[in-house]
């Protein structure tokens, strides 16, 4: 099991998806599931400022399936929605703004703990978020602390977003790392911390593949 950890922008979807190709495992992003979870509450005309509201909407739409996870068959698992993979929906500043906002509360983090243990329980799995290695499997077998500074963070969110043809500006995406960092660091619960065993990674300076070659021979060491 690899835990990959790290906050926003960082490139941990980018290494991730990339690590559980080249070992042949599977990927959990565990981020959409807090997406999703703001999405569910949002559709159903819950105010994210109601913690007992959106806790209420995640048990529920855990419990009755509404919001799971699913394998898509090609490696990688898809979070579904009423049914449907919201694809790009999930991925708005809106909705990374609202999965920070629901991902500090107890009763969320609850119902979606295990529906992360379940498909990480068999091995083989990459998951990527901000809790795994500290809470949801502390006892992976590799873990990896993926950062960059603030700058290069807000930089890579801001070409992301831009090549999707979302209009922002580059101080805007920065306010909102720093933003995301404050909050996802200062949280009561499950607050976003490096595991005294994980292998920390400054991506600041490194092109993706050397990152990616770093975790596979954590995991494969060579020869
Ligand atoms: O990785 P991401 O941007 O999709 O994550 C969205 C939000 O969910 C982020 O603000 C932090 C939160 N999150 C979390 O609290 N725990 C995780 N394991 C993954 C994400």
């Amino acid at each position: 099991m690899v835990a990959i950890d790290g906050p926003a922008g960082a490139g941990k979807s980018t290494v991730a998806r990339a690590v559980a190709e080249r070992l042949g495992f599977v990927l959990v992003d565990t981020g959409s599931l807090y997406r999703a979870v703001a999405l569910c509450a949002l559709r159903r005309g819950v105010d994210l400022g109601d913690r007992e509201a959106v806790e209420a909407v995640a048990v529920e739409a855990v419990g009755d399936g509404s919001l799971r996870l699913a394998a898509d068959g090609s490696g990688a698992t898809r979070v579904l929605v009423d049914g449907e993979d919201p694809g790009e929906a999930l991925r708005t500043p809106e909705l990374s703004l609202g999965a920070s906002t629901v991902s500090a509360y107890p009763g969320v983090r609850a119902a979606l703990l295990d529906a992360q243990r379940a498909f990480g329980r068999d091995g083989a799995v990459v998951l990527e978020g901000r809790d795994i290695g500290t809470v949801v499997f502390p006892d992976a077998e590799v873990k990896v602390y993926l950062t960059a500074s603030a700058e290069v963070r807000a930089q890579r969110r801001y070409d992301e977003l831009r090549a999707r043809g979302v209009a922002v500006e580059l101080a805007a995406t920065l306010e909102e790392v720093l933003a995301r960092d404050a909050r996802d660091m200062n949280r009561a619960i499950a607050p976003l911390r490096e595991a005294p065993d994980a292998h920390r990674v400054d991506a600041s300076h490194l092109a993706p593949e050397a990152v990616i070659d770093a975790i596979v021979r954590l995991v494969r060491p060579p020869g």
